[in-house]
């Protein structure tokens, strides 16, 4: 006979709080429970360190007699299955397998997760997200917030939240920003997917990229339909001189505050020629500004935005500043650009959550935005002293290059050694990227970029406890 147990239709358990739902199998009432347990955990469904209902209450949900749920614990307790700890209750074992439901292995993001340290570029560090301002904002946000936000909105934002922004970006970015130009998208990610569809809308067929950058951009563009020819990057920036020779050719993304990966800020005159040519052929330029809150050394560079606002377009993200999970970014619009934005933006993913998007604009308004991100500049540039220091000392030959900004760091190489080293990097446990998994160097550019063995090491994600060790994996692992 198999039935099915599920306590969650009783409030016994309400005092634990987890809903258990088990496959009765078996005879009798505890042999059945065990094996029920024992394929919940086999098959996964309850994951390791799972903590299990008190016999008393999945007793009593189960209608069953409390000795027999304790001896069914015992019982897997005994085999390993569970663990059971005076004051934390019954858990799930740590070591308890769950079934691989794929022969091919884990997933790349899973595999990475396995290494002990992680300067893998993407991510600031999670540890230092604002919970408590993060909450004091949500409930001022909530509180306040009117009954018509918590209907579905505007697709292109709440105007709370699009007129802080306004501000901020003007202030601290050097952005002109009026609030109707400004529309809020689910990340980085979002903005320039709605770009991609506008640009193809507008039956341009090719947007350049850098010749150094995330493939995962230059693959969002070609799945719309994009060519995305290379725009080579030197050690002054991007080339923006030889968009004028570009064939059909109608967008170009860029970096301009700070180039990912290679870390240069583009230099003002090839700012100049970027806008100029965006003038002169109509086309428009997508800046993206992933961490320009994030400069050490002087002044940020300001956005390249407020030299021609109807010819760039400004994409923010909160990913580096608070946190990717927010999954919050904006876009700064020519203003003609506006009602097609919200039209391609509304067939789909309509909108960001009203919620997040007023504890981010209470958030911005009340100064915890500006006390949090000068609080992370400060640890990120003693980050990024020590990474230098401790590079100084173990491999003087090793060379700190791009400028002291962001979150990341590109060291120079001896010639061939980049793919021995972040091999080396990850038998020590540490996960980091060589720069070849930036390049984009296509057949037929006719335009070599320059070998450039370096490593780019995100310095900003480590936690404190793991910076010492992930610090002295990377020395140890230098030429
Ligand atoms: C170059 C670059 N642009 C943009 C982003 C932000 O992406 P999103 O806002 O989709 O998280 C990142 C984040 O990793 C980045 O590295």
């Amino acid at each position: 006979m198999t039935d099915s147990w599920s306590n969650s239709a009783h409030n016994a358990s309400h005092e634990f709080g987890i809903d258990l739902h088990l496959d009765r199998k078996g005879p009798g009432l505890r042999t059945g429970l065990i094996e029920a347990l024992r394929e919940a955990v086999r098959t996964g469904r309850l994951t390791p360190g799972t903590r299990l209902p008190p016999s008393r209450s999945l007793a009593a949900d189960l209608g069953i007699a409390r000795n027999t749920v304790a001896d069914a614990y015992a019982e897997l307790v005994a085999e390993g299955w569970l663990v059971a700890k005076q004051g934390s209750g019954t858990r799930v074992a740590q070591r308890a397998e769950p079934r691989k439901t794929s022969p091919a292995g884990p997933p790349a993001n899973l595999a990475r997760s396995r290494a002990t340290y992680s300067m893998l570029t993407g991510t600031p560090n999670l540890a230092e997200f604002p919970r408590k301002q993060w909450l004091t904002a949500a409930r001022r946000a909530v509180t306040a917030a009117p009954h018509e936000a918590f209907g579905i909105g505007d697709a292109l934002g709440r105007m709370e939240l699009r007129t802080v922004l306004a501000d901020y970006l003007a202030r601290a970015r050097g952005v002109y920003a009026a609030p109707e130009r400004v529309v809020i998208c689910s990340g980085f990610r979002h903005g320039l997917t709605l770009m991609a569809q506008v640009l193809r809308a507008r039956q341009v067929r090719a947007v350049s990229v850098e010749s150094y950058g995330l493939d995962i951009y230059r693959d969002l563009l070609t799945s719309t339909g994009l060519r995305v020819p290379p725009l080579y990057v030197d050690e002054h920036g991007t080339r923006t001189e030889d968009l004028a020779g570009m064939r059909g050719v109608g967008a170009v993304l860029m970096t301009p505050a700070h180039q990912f990966p290679t870390g240069i800020a583009l230099r003002p005159d090839r700012r100049a020629v970027a806008v100029d040519w965006a003038r002169s052929t109509g086309g428009l330029i997508l800046e993206d500004d992933y961490d320009g809150e994030f400069r050490y050394d002087r002044q940020p560079v300001g956005a390249l935005q407020g030299l021609d606002p109807e010819r760039v377009v400004y994409l923010g993200t909160s990913s580096k500043s608070l946190a990717p999970g927010l999954r919050l970014a904006w876009m700064v619009l020519p203003e003609d650009l506006v009602p097609e934005i919200a039209a391609a933006k509304g067939h789909a993913d309509w909108m960001s959550s009203s919620l997040e998007q007023l504890t981010l604009a209470e958030f911005i308004a009340s100064g915890s935005y500006d006390r949090h991100v000068r609080a992370m500049r400060l640890r990120y540039r003693r980050r990024r002293d020590q990474l230098v220091a401790a590079l100084a000392r173990t491999a003087p030959s090793v060379h700190v290059t791009g400028m002291a900004a962001g979150l990341h760091a590109l060291l120079e190489l001896p010639r061939g050694t980049e793919r021995s080293v972040v091999q080396a990097a990850a038998r020590r446990g540490l996960a980091v990227e060589g720069m070849s998994a930036f390049r984009y160097e296509t057949a037929d550019s006719g335009w070599r970029l320059p070998e450039q063995d370096a490593l780019v090491v995100n310095y900003a994600s480590p936690s404190d406890s793991a910076w010492a060790g992930a610090l002295d994996a990377l020395c140890a692992v230098m030429p």
